[in-house]
């Protein structure tokens, strides 16, 4: 409007033939008018302004409410109504699992006990031991027993020496009870000394309010260090060792906050000690107390003190944590008192791990229940209790930003090289957790229900808190809202309702109709932004169709990383384990439904749906293969290749560039044609019909050592396909191309097991199938565990041989239930 009126003026004004005067009184008109106008169009303007404001503001606040979506949580009950001491049993624990050893409370910003070590010995340099390292090259290390509960027995294995671990809590009292640790010493039963001296250091620290303060006796020892915490009331922690020549030292000092820099705190306050025999070797002790002062002056507070006791082994050192709160009758946990609770529990554990995996029954050597006692106790001592904020980025962030601040109490993959919460992991560990503790279970489901946002959206990988944050590459810290995990949460659930209606496990109805909207909106959230073009089809968001290095691009969402997909990620992709996760989820929210009287027939109507063999085969049997299949836009002609670069200039060096992939042929819409692990979900999760013919076609594969069978367990990809132990990358080896992983082939045991005993033309070959896998498994698994001391993150096809991370007591442990045969 404003633009034509000016245009218009411009045009009368510049006509020829009119005098200055006519002019001026037709301008003075004009302006009169135009007052006029702009008065009447007053009202009209001020609205419209109003208006444009009132949109601004909305606009900003709707891009601030679309930015912070991302961290909002549900709005739904939390399924963990109780924490920290209103569940003292549960209260102190092994909840550090990314250090050898180390007792925290399930508070927020727990006071932290915990041990490093190390020889005296220091030809090469000081080999102080503190978090799990793989890099450390210990012989050997993990709990032997464990019950989640009142104690656990840890050994700890060197070349020269042997540390073993053990504890045993007593949940009396207002704030969580006593515990007291019991760490020895001794020489490698095949090296009957060692020469030198080994240092323990035993260390409390401090997260947040609180005091601690240390109480010296003569010199460098120190006898006990008295504290207060809101969350632990008054308590001290005194120590006792065995060894009449033992030398002491400590350390009280500031560490940076977050206690992430322990180690680094400790490696700063270092000295050498002469001895007063001229003979003797001088001592590595710590200094005392830290001049360096981290704060203001007087401000700075302690919040890290370190008990050092150094001598030959065999040697014990006992530390006892006691609460004022204890009531008076209960004499210290020590010497043979500490024995006494400690073999009690130890007979406990035993009896619990016979009745509840049967292992005796079955006919299990010693050695070999010991073992399994030893896997199962690692699963249950590695759980971990984290608090903090995970890092998150919705297509609405332009920088990622921080979820809210939460608890996760989670078992992890591997102590060393995967210390933190995995989403997908998680379901795995539960169908073994749950079989030992099934209130452990319900507590760890139900804390990763609370991390889900108001989308239905759970964060996959937890990096919570300064010390997890600091054993994270940067680039895989921030997790993105439109990236899924396979909802295997629900795996676990379904194994632990199943038990509930046979009475195996207490019926918990409460905790059920606390997880059901949950799982709703968990479930609408795949509906929704994983579901695919056609009716039906589901797809993994999270895929980078713009990869150039890629062989073909991972889709870390479903998992399975590596795993051949669509080498060009489109809309039209269609993945087939995707599916069958969503036919499992239905089928379970179907049944929680009706069981609580919520609306269930959507649930079970969509299940159907996902089930109908007919239309699966639609969607995913590939005629060609004969196998079940992902679908999607793809070539096999694509190989890496040295890009071809300018030669370089005379004199100078020719540049280092990357692989980079070229593709040889125009992608089509067709079948991917690869066999392993993908093409097996219809039958990992049991949704082919024990009489159709394709689950024969699936048995025979199977068994095929051209395809998946090894004497170890199935490969994850058929040693047919062209992707077969192909790197992805220049630098990135094969991962689920090939190896033999454990949660897999859980599922194919247990599949078998299931076909088994379905009446059906296939029976007896699943029968047959299942002795066999079953087996293998078991051995190899065993043999590598005697073999190496560990479990492992996978299993090379050719050898059998552990490879990747270790321990990786994660669901490697689940081979505790194809030995019990709990499916
Ligand atoms: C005994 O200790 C030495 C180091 O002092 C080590 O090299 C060797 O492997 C150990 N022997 C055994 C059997 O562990
Ligand atoms: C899942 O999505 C499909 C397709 O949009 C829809 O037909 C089905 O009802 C949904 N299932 C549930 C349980 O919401």
């Amino acid at each position: 409007m404003a633009k034509q009126r000016r245009s218009h003026q411009e045009n009368s004004s510049s006509q020829s033939g009119l005098s200055k005067s006519q002019t001026i009184n037709k301008l003075q008109r004009k302006k009169q008018t135009d007052k006029k106008l702009w008065i009447n169009k007053f009202p009209y303007i001020l609205f419209f302004s109003i208006l444009v404001a009132l949109c601004a503001v909305g606009f900003i606040y709707y891009q601030r409410y679309i930015e912070n979506r991302v961290r909002m949580p549900l709005t739904a009950p939390k399924v963990i109504t109780k924490n920290g001491l209103e569940i003292p049993e549960r209260y102190w624990g092994s909840y550090r699992p990314g250090v050898y050893f180390g007792l925290k409370t399930r508070s927020p910003h727990s006071l932290v006990t915990g041990l490093m070590w190390f020889s005296q010995n220091i030809k090469d340099n000081l080999k102080l031991r503190h978090w799990c390292n793989q890099w450390d090259g210990l012989k050997k290390y993990g709990w032997l027993q464990h019950d989640g509960l009142n104690f656990g027995e840890q050994d700890i294995v060197e070349d020269e020496y042997i540390i073993t671990t053990t504890f045993v809590k007593r949940s009396v009292g207002e704030f969580g009870g006593d515990w007291t640790a019991r760490i020895t010493v001794k020489p490698q039963p095949s090296n009957s000394t060692v020469q030198f001296p080994i240092s323990l250091l035993f260390y409390t620290a401090l997260d947040g309010e609180g005091v601690i303060i240390p109480s010296l006796l003569s010199g460098n020892q120190l006898s006990a260090i008295q504290g207060e915490t809101s969350d632990l009331g008054k308590f001290k922690i005194s120590f006792e060792s065995t060894s009449s020549l033992t030398k002491y030292h400590f350390l009280t000092a500031t560490a940076p906050p977050g206690l992430h820099e322990l180690k680094e705190t400790v490696m700063q306050h270092f000295a050498l000690f002469k001895s007063d025999k001229k003979s003797e070797p001088p001592t590595i002790g710590l200094i005392g107390h830290s001049q360096k002062q981290t704060g203001m002056g007087a401000e700075t507070k302690i919040n890290f003190i370190v008990h050092q006791i150094t001598a030959l082994p065999p040697y014990e050192l006992e530390v006892l944590f006691q609460s004022a709160s204890m009531p008076n009758q209960f004499n210290s946990l020590k010497g043979n008192i500490y024995t006494t609770e400690h073999k009690k529990h130890k007979d406990n554990f035993e009896a619990k791990f016979e009745r509840v995996f049967q292992l005796s029954a079955k006919k299990f050597l010693k050695e070999e229940i010991q073992i399994a006692q030893a896997v199962m106790s690692n699963m249950i001592g590695s759980l971990g209790y984290f608090y903090g904020a995970s890092m998150v980025q919705s297509q609405h962030n332009k920088e990622p930003i921080q979820y809210w601040e939460a608890p996760l109490f989670t078992a992890v993959p591997s102590r060393s090289f995967f210390p933190r919460g995995f989403l997908w992991d998680e379901g795995f560990h539960n169908l073994l957790i749950s079989r030992w503790d099934a209130k452990i279970s319900k507590e760890i489901l139900g804390h990763w229900l609370d991390l889900m946002n108001v989308e239905g959206w759970i964060p996959r990988e937890q990096i919570l808190g300064l010390e997890a944050q600091s054993r994270v590459p940067a680039e895989f810290i921030v997790q993105k809202n439109t990236n899924g995990n396979p909802p295997t949460l629900l795996l676990a659930l379904e194994s632990i309702v199943r038990r509930m209606e046979l009475g195996e496990v207490e019926e918990d109805l409460e905790f059920l109709r606390r997880v059901y909207p949950r799982l709703q909106a968990y479930f609408d959230w795949f509906n929704i932004t994983q579901e695919g073009k056609l009716p039906g089809s589901y797809r993994w968001r999270g895929r980078d169709a713009l990869t150039e290095k890629e062989l073909n691009p991972k889709t870390l969402t479903s998992g399975l990383d590596d795993y051949p997909r669509a080498s060009h990620p489109s809309h039209d992709e269609r993945h087939i384990d995707l599916r069958c996760w969503m036919a499992l989820a239905a089928k379970v929210l179907a049944f929680l439904g009706e069981k609580l009287g919520k609306p269930w027939h959507a649930f079970a109507a969509t299940h159907k749906y996902l089930t109908d063999n007919e239309l699966l085969d639609t969607l995913h049997w590939s005629p060609l293969s004969q196998t079940y299949s992902d679908f999607g836009l793809h070539t096999d002609k694509v190989k890496l290749v040295k890009p071809k670069i300018p030669p370089p200039a005379p004199g100078q060096s020719t540049p280092k560039v990357d692989k980079v992939r070229a593709v040889l042929e125009e992608p089509t819409l067709r079948f991917i044609d690869h066999f392993g692990y993908v093409s097996l979900f219809p039958f990992f999760l049991q949704i082919i019909r024990p009489e159709n013919p394709k689950l024969g076609k699936i048995l025979t594969d199977l068994r095929d050592p051209n395809l998946l069978w090894t004497n170890y367990g199935l490969r994850s990809l058929a040693k047919s396909s062209l992707f077969y132990m192909k790197y992805n990358t220049e630098h990135d080896p094969p991962y689920w191309r090939g190896s033999i992983w454990i949660n897999m082939n859980y599922l194919a045991v247990r599949a078998l097991n299931y076909y088994s005993k379905l009446p059906g033309p296939y029976q007896d070959q699943a029968q047959e199938l299942y002795g066999e896998l079953r087996k293998n498994l078991i051995n190899n698994i065993l043999k590598e565990f005697r073999r190496t001391g560990y479990l492992w993150e996978n299993y090379n096809d050719k050898t059998g041989h552990g490879q990747g991370c270790h321990p990786f007591t994660g669901w490697s442990a689940l081979v505790v239930l194809l030995m019990a045969e709990l499916y």
